[in-house]
């Protein structure tokens, strides 16, 4: 190729480039495979290696590490970079803003700006003439470490800053410009010298999948994000850094460009090229402020990265300036942080509990404690390899996290704090008068014959009236226990036939909720037969499972009927469960639970069999995030309804991941595998709303 037509080629693949880019790592969306954008990559290198003088600062090539260097070079901040103060409740808060409202003058109003505050690394990014000249890390506050060749690594920093083509085609940016004509000014009198600042951080899933390869050989595993966030920007080799796979998310333009608020210069950010926050809001008062922090509390666990709290700034910032700075920190903006999700206490005993399988789980006992603003009593221990790998001990010291909604989890024994003569934990060889076994090849522990146990029994009936099988409303754990203990009923074929007077002189049973208990169970009779074979509680037999079942047989009495090889053949269930289901039905004591369900007048109703093929049909679907149209067991029964299926994980296998509002890991876990991502609004219309 001769120089001019290289030169041509040149220009168009780095804006092929770039798009890709700029759609995948901020847009969060994707047109073309990896392979595909690899292979572009790779020709545009070919191409500049051919003629080295086409090379410029932002084409995408330089974002391949360089060489190794020796140290790093100083660059000293034209505005110093500041920390902030915290604070950790409302009242906190609203000492914060008093102290600030006493420096200003009458009549000037206050409003807010809130985003998240990321847990990640602060870097300072300048750009001349549009291209990114430097980046540097805030060191202290006025001199910092240049790492501008590690930073070019990161996909989501601009190499160039400004306007994209086409950009005004994109419907969100249009909207903004309109929104913010003084955002889109600054945008098109971009001065020599821009800097921008931001944190860089790495997702929670590069993380994990960084510690799964760290385990896979055998090396020892990064304690968070924030701290591999921040080794990896100050690596000599920006292979190192590469490999890291970093994000970044833009939060302040401290170049005068003509804005006015903070919000604006959010506005700013996004419309230069960068990935901000999208759930950044202007508050008008504490109230919305407080709001604001509740709702990305409530959230925090579902977004793609760690996040410590949300920072809380004046928005004029003619007034936030005027506020000035006290010690490091300016005085117009606080940290509004989150209550920690770790503590330490005293494991008072190590039980075991039996589920509704025969599973033991050894579950640790604590003095109860608050972790992250809920009290915890109770961590699960898993099983016996977990025991043993923390090597905890009844009368230990321990860290408990409680990561999301999960159930608290022990991270570590204080071993320094242990006291002499605590005795190592022992699975009982005898469970609720059954012998315990662990089979080979296993981690977990069992009883041998669950149905004896009691204990197992009740599980099994809690399962019963659950809210995904028979759905009893006012009939939880406690009542049923109270409903046993009194002798009412034995299992959950009894309920069917109590009377409002059989539980009205319970105590603290009053008529009203007697009344409505006995016609929540009645109106249970009828049942779809779904939910009946899930109830029934057959190991392997979980929601799908019994979809799928009734989907295929229609009846109750066609599944019972149903040899093996027949259970087997339908499509999604193998051979274990085929074995399973026709065992389950071959014992006298569950013949005989069935026959008492039916003499009670309980009957599952017939299911549709479908026979034609839906729309659909062999298709899998994964949910993340929330949708407003209707709630995630609507949407599961409409996909099901269609013939789809719904796994809680997305693979190569999956063929669609709808995506609501603040989506989760699942969606960049889509991205990374290339797998369809429908908007709620694809989906749908795709379901046919
Ligand atoms: S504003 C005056 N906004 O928190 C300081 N900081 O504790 C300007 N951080 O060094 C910071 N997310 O590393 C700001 N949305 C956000 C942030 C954020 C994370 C970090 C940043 C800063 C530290 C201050």
């Amino acid at each position: 190729m001769d120089r001019r037509h290289a030169a041509e080629r040149i220009l168009k693949l780095r804006k092929e480039i770039d798009h890709h880019r700029y759609l995948y790592h901020v847009l969060n969306r994707s047109e073309i495979s990896d392979e595909a954008l690899d292979s572009l990559k790779h020709e545009l290198v070919a191409l500049e290696d051919e003629f080295p003088e086409l090379v410029t600062a932002d084409s995408p090539s330089q974002r391949v590490a360089g060489a190794v260097l020796k140290g790093f070079k100083k660059i000293r901040h034209g505005a110093a970079m500041l920390s902030l103060g915290d604070v950790f409740s409302s009242r906190e808060l609203a000492e914060w803003e008093s102290r600030i409202k006493k420096l200003l003058s009458r009549g000037e109003e206050l409003d807010y700006f809130s985003e998240l505050k990321i847990d990640g690394f602060a870097i300072s990014l300048v750009y001349e003439n549009g291209v990114l000249k430097s980046a540097s890390t805030r060191g202290d506050g006025k001199v910092g470490e240049d790492v501008t060749e590690n930073i070019k690594t990161i996909e989501s920093v601009p190499l160039a800053i400004g306007f994209r083509d086409g950009m005004e085609q994109d419907r969100e940016i249009r909207a903004l410009a309109s929104l913010y004509p003084r955002a889109v000014r600054a945008v098109k009198n971009l001065g020599r010298t821009v800097e921008i600042r931001g944190e860089v951080y790495m997702a929670k899933h590069t993380f994990d999948a960084l510690n799964r390869e760290q385990e896979k050989r055998g090396l020892p595993l990064f304690a968070n994000p924030r701290n591999i966030a921040a080794g990896s920007v100050r690596q000599l080799d920006s292979k190192i850094t590469a490999s890291r796979r970093l994000d970044f998310l833009a939060y302040d333009i401290v170049t005068n460009l003509g804005q006015r608020t903070h919000e604006e210069e959010h506005i700013i950010a996004k419309l230069l090229g960068f990935r901000t926050d999208p759930h950044a809001k202007q508050c008008h008062d504490l109230s919305d402020v407080e709001a604001f922090w509740k709702h990305i509390f409530s959230i925090r666990d579902k977004l793609p990265f760690l996040i410590d709290g949300v920072v809380v700034q004046v928005n004029e910032n003619a007034i936030f300036d005027k506020l000035g700075v006290v010690g490091k920190a300016p005085r117009g903006a606080v940290a509004f942080k989150f209550p920690g999700r770790e503590a330490t206490t005293i494991v008072e005993d190590i039980q075991v509990q039996v589920g509704r399988t025969g599973v033991l789980t050894p579950v640790a006992h604590l003095r109860p404690v608050d972790v992250g603003g809920v009290t915890v009593s109770r961590a699960t221990l898993h099983n016996m390899d977990e025991i043993e790998r923390l090597d905890v001990r009844a009368g230990d010291t321990v860290i408990i996290q409680r990561a999301g909604d999960v159930i608290p989890d022990v991270v570590r024994v204080l071993k320094n704090l242990r006291l002499k003569g605590l005795k190592p934990f022992h699975m009982p060889r005898v469970f609720c008068g059954e012998p315990v076994v662990r089979p080979k090849g296993e981690v977990l522990h069992k009883i041998l014959h669950p149905d004896r146990c009691a204990l197992v029994r009740r599980e099994r009936f809690y399962h019963f009236v659950s809210k995904n099988a028979f759905d009893i409303q006012g009939l939880g754990p406690k009542i049923v226990d109270r409903l046993i203990d009194e002798g009412l009923v034995e299992d959950p074929a009894d309920i069917f036939s109590l009377e409002e007077g059989d539980i009205a002189p319970l105590e603290r049973f009053a008529e009203k909720s007697a009344e409505n208990l006995i016609r929540s169970i009645r109106e249970k009779k009828k049942i779809e037969l779904p939910r009946f074979l899930f109830a029934l509680g057959i190991l392997h037999v979980g929601e799908e499972t019994a979809i799928d079942l009734a989907g295929h047989f229609g009846t109750l009495e066609k599944i019972r009927a149903a040899s093996e090889s027949e259970l087997s053949s339908v499509p999604n269930i193998g051979g274990v469960v085929a074995q399973s289901l026709f065992e389950w039905f071959r014992k006298k004591e569950n013949e005989a639970f069935l026959k008492k369900l039916k003499d009670s007048g309980v009957h599952p109703k017939e299911a549709k069999v479908s026979r034609k093929p839906k729309k659909f049909a062999g298709f899998t679907f994964v949910l993340t995030g929330a949708l407003r149209a209707m709630t995630r067991d609507e949407a599961k029964r409409r996909i099901r309804e269609l013939g789809g299926d719904i796994s809680g994980s997305v693979s190569r296998k999956t063929s669609v991941v709808v995506a609501g509002e603040d989506p989760g890991s699942k969606l960049d876990d889509a991205k990374r595998l290339g797998v369809k991502v429908a908007s709620e609004k694809e989906f749908l219309s795709m379901i046919g709303e």
